[in-house]
């Protein structure tokens, strides 16, 4: 998604808008560009590719002003070409503008712009709005009893707007300002000394200032060089809360590993330990959060819970759904939140529902949130940024506390999600029927998570050695089954995402109802064959694979032997907690896809077409 820098302050803008800039390439885009103010001029550098070769094109414009904004744009309307790059200009020359969402009645304003003489050198939604405040600036009177003539033509403009939006916008007459405003696309203002940060994630401004205001929608930021300010829409006084973030530049930076996809796999165990810090009971025999903002009565009344996520986060709901209906009984159902939102599906008076966002910003989560909420039900979310849209929107909810995850690959966060979802599940059911002793078991248990995870990762050297015989592969089939079956899902999408290696997941027995028929020498099998119940059943499956020279990983746990030759390659993982072992069994398969990636040369920490965060539809 794009990525929006704004600077006011006493430093040369453009270098700290384009490290901001980098620090949110993690975002995905395909062009990007600054626009800084001097020489009486708004001054804009912008071209497809990436932001290194943006700077060496910035470093000609001998950029000083100490105003200025800069874009990373991810195409939605437009191809991804210099002149639909943003900032954009207004055709009167007097107003820049960035911008990140979706303009729906871009058509209709950009008919009654071009009646009025404005010109458009681009395909974008975002060239309408930038000549549409230009319009508006144009009619505000000169003086207007000490209300700004900038602040007052956006403020026009997006009352005229329907879609989405984050904006920073310059304005020649106002040189030394930004007016910024956000519509379901994140904004936040990093407050410095004797500066003003503005970025659509913390990660573009932490090297500058731990003091931020996160803005909600509806909301309009002016900033000068010597204060801000924050309306909304209706002109409405706003008495800004400044906030701290608690992680520092060093959570945001590689620190000697190759990719943030593989720092954030090895940090696991420690991402582990902060989510469940200060999480048990005191008689350590059941999970606690502070944050729920429900009564352990009005938990004990829910007789169903709902889970809405997109990708990884879907999929660490369906783990939550087995582990609550194993140790609770409690009916779950699991949605797409894409689907949820349209799909109407009744509910029961007492549903719980819960959304999961590592982000809190993936537009469709948003949206089925805000339709649950609609309906009258209470939501809580599982979230890793705080004073995101969805934590901040929620009625509750549980952080993550894992830090920032720059990899657009989830891999910590996910292992967290499950980690907070079996802790969930262990609340629920010692509010029910599961014993004291039982509870006490299976808080150790999540408790020894962090060190079988340092178990798993110390299969690494030799997951990478695999991944270098099974790189050259088009297709794979990865397969689980119960509570390893979305794991099985997960697997396949790191696979997917970061190689474009084509992977599909399945439960291990679905594999003879279709998928077998890919079977052939040209396509592996990755198999989760734990102890227990079904061992020899997933067993049966790879043979029918092998028997068709399928070539078979298996990823066994501890003291599980397999038929001699059945597997070409085995990466053994810990025995452990069916509660924990989902945790334990997603370590081989994200390191199986990193160490693919890596060997096809891949863009691991940014793949092509996708984002960190889906904040359009
Ligand atoms: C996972 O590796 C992907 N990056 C993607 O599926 C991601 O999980 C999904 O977009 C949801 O993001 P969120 O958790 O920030 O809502």
């Amino acid at each position: 998604m794009c990525g929006i820098v704004g600077y006011v302050g006493k430093q040369k803008a453009s270098a700290i808008i384009l490290e901001g800039l980098k620090r949110l390439e993690y975002r995905g885009y395909d062009s990007a560009g600054v626009c800084i103010v001097q020489g009486g001029r708004l001054e804009v550098a912008k071209k497809v590719g990436r932001v290194e070769g943006l700077s060496k094109e910035a470093a000609r414009h001998h950029f000083v002003g100490t105003t200025g904004i800069g874009h990373t744009r991810w195409a939605t309307h437009g191809g991804v070409t210099d002149a639909n790059a943003h900032p954009h200009v207004s055709s009167d020359g007097r107003i820049a503008l960035i911008h990140n969402g979706v303009i729906e009645n871009f058509a209709k304003i950009k008919t009654f712009l071009s009646g009025k003489g404005y010109t458009f050198k681009s395909e974008t939604d975002t060239e309408v709005l930038c000549n549409l405040i230009a319009y508006h600036f144009a009619k505000e009177p000169q003086e207007n009893d000490g209300q700004n003539r900038f602040l007052e033509s956006v403020r026009k403009t997006l009352r005229h707007v329907e879609g989405t939006y984050g904006i920073a916008v310059l304005c020649l007459d106002f040189p030394d300002q930004i007016v910024a405003a956000r519509k379901a696309s994140p904004l936040i203002l990093g407050v410095g000394d004797g500066e003003y940060i503005l970025a659509s994630d913390a990660s573009a401004l932490i090297s500058r200032t731990q003091n931020v205001v996160y803005l909600k929608d509806g909301e309009i930021v002016h900033i000068t060089p010597t204060t801000f300010s924050i309306t909304t829409l209706d002109q409405e006084d706003v008495s800004p809360v400044v906030d701290k973030i608690t992680w520092t530049i060093e959570d945001a930076e590689l620190n000697g590993y190759a990719h943030f996809m593989e720092k954030e796999i090895f940090e696991q165990p420690q991402a582990l330990e902060n989510s469940m810090r200060g999480r048990f009971s005191e008689d350590g025999s059941t999970a606690l959060f502070g944050g729920l903002n429900i009564t352990a009565a009005e938990f004990r009344q829910i007789d169903r819970f709902m889970f809405c996520a997109c990708g990884s986060a879907w999929h660490a709901c369906l783990v939550a759904e087995h582990l609550i209906e194993r140790f609770a009984r409690v009916p779950v159902e699991v949605d797409y939140a894409s689907e949820f939102r349209y799909r109407n599906s009744p509910l029961d008076r007492d549903t719980l529902f819960f959304v999961v966002s590592q982000s809190g910003e993936t537009i469709d989560t948003l949206a089925a949130m805000r339709e649950a909420k609609r309906k009258g039900y209470r939501v809580l979310a599982i979230n890793n940024v705080v004073g995101s849209t969805i934590a901040r929107e929620a009625d509750g909810g549980v952080y993550q506390h894992v830090g920032p995850e720059i990899g657009v690959a989830s891999t910590k966060a996910f292992t967290s999600q499950l980690l907070i979802g079996a802790m969930i599940a262990l609340y629920v059911a010692r509010q029910r029927d599961m014993s004291f002793s039982d509870g006490v078991q299976y808080v150790e248990a999540l408790k020894s998570a962090p060190n079988l995870v340092r178990r798993a990762l110390e299969q690494a050297p030799r997951i990478k050695e695999i991944a270098k015989r099974y790189s050259h592969y088009n297709d794979f089939l990865f397969l689980g089954r119960l509570s390893l079956f979305p794991i099985a899902l997960e697997g396949a999408l790191k696979l997917k995402e970061i190689s474009y290696i084509h992977a599909e997941g399945y439960p291990a027995a679905e594999m003879k109802h279709g998928p077998i028929a890919l079977i052939s020498e040209n396509c592996p099998s990755v198999f989760f064959v734990p102890k227990g119940e079904i061992f020899n059943k997933v067993v049966s499956s790879m043979q029918e694979i092998k028997a068709r020279k399928g070539p078979v990983i298996a990823i066994v746990t501890e003291g599980c032997e397999l038929p001699p030759g059945l597997a070409d390659d085995v990466i053994t993982i810990p025995e452990c907690h069916e509660a924990v072992l989902p945790i334990v069994a997603s370590v081989p398969v994200q390191l199986l896809s990193y160490y693919i990636a890596v060997e096809r040369k891949c863009d691991v920490d940014k793949p092509r077409n996708l984002a960190k965060s889906v904040t359009v539809e």
